[in-house]
């Protein structure tokens, strides 16, 4: 399976197409756009926004917005269905994190959904219990030699325990809906996926329906690249 199908594959079990409707949809960091691309084109998206920290990016069918800066400039309350696809680790976490959450929380209408796809570097009990690795420091290494293999300087990354990106999030008007995690060992990596979309007035009342372990059901016999602490998270605003 090519990495859009994957990645449209893992997202459409926790969020079902017909749960969003044409919507406006930003995706943030969006290297080269296939997965934007497949997403929009998946989810039926009225008009597509994608953040971006390279200059000149130009990429027919995409509304290129700037956010070197990490502010996200769109219009208030305008944007139905925001994803980040590996893209959060490379935002720098104290300054920019907190610009760039809460102007997606500001773009983002009440009732939409936020979906994140990261890596998950958690505790060292946690990384023992669900991967081969025995410390952070491992899988850390691991995860920069990757990174160094795609031209990526590990010194502006930062691996979050995805329970704290969570949190973080949360911070910013967004609640946590639902995780996927992908199938554990024998892989020295695990992978999760959750969702989350913005609450209140608009909040569609079947956002809570998807419960992981269907999911896990869903995926337990097929073979997924799970070699990079992947996971997935869904929220919705406040
Ligand atoms: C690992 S790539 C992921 C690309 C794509 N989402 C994918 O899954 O194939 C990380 C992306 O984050 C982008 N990025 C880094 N800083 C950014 C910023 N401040 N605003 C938007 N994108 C940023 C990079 O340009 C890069 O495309």
């Amino acid at each position: 399976m090519n990495r859009v199908k994957q990645r449209i594959e893992v997202m459409n079990m926790l969020l079902p197409p017909h749960k969003v409707n044409k919507p406006v949809y930003l995706d943030i960091g969006i290297g080269d756009a296939t997965i934007t691309l497949g997403v929009a084109q998946h989810y039926g998206a009225s008009k597509i926004y994608g953040a971006t920290n390279i200059a000149n990016t130009k990429i027919k069918g995409i509304e290129i917005i700037d956010t070197s800066d990490y502010i996200i400039r769109l219009p208030n309350e305008s944007v139905d269905l925001a994803t980040a696809f590996m893209s959060l680790h490379h935002i720098e976490p104290k300054h920019g994190l907190p610009l760039m959450i809460d102007s997606l929380r500001r773009v983002c209408k009440k009732g939409a959904y936020f979906f994140v796809r990261d890596h998950d570097v958690g505790n060292e009990e946690r990384i023992k219990q669900q991967s081969s690795f025995k410390t952070k420091q491992q899988v850390v290494d691991y995860l920069n030699s990757i990174h160094i293999k795609y031209g990526d300087d590990p010194l502006t990354i930062t691996y979050w325990d995805k329970f704290d990106l969570c949190r973080f999030i949360e911070r910013y008007g967004f609640k946590h809906l639902a995780d996927y995690n992908y199938p554990l060992p024998p892989s020295r990596v695990r992978d999760s996926h959750s969702r989350v979309r913005l609450s209140g007035s608009q909040v569609h009342p079947s956002g809570s329906q998807v419960r992981p372990s269907e999911v896990r059901d869903t995926f337990k016999t097929k073979k997924i690249n799970n070699k990079q602490m992947i996971y997935h998270s869904l929220f919705i605003a406040i």
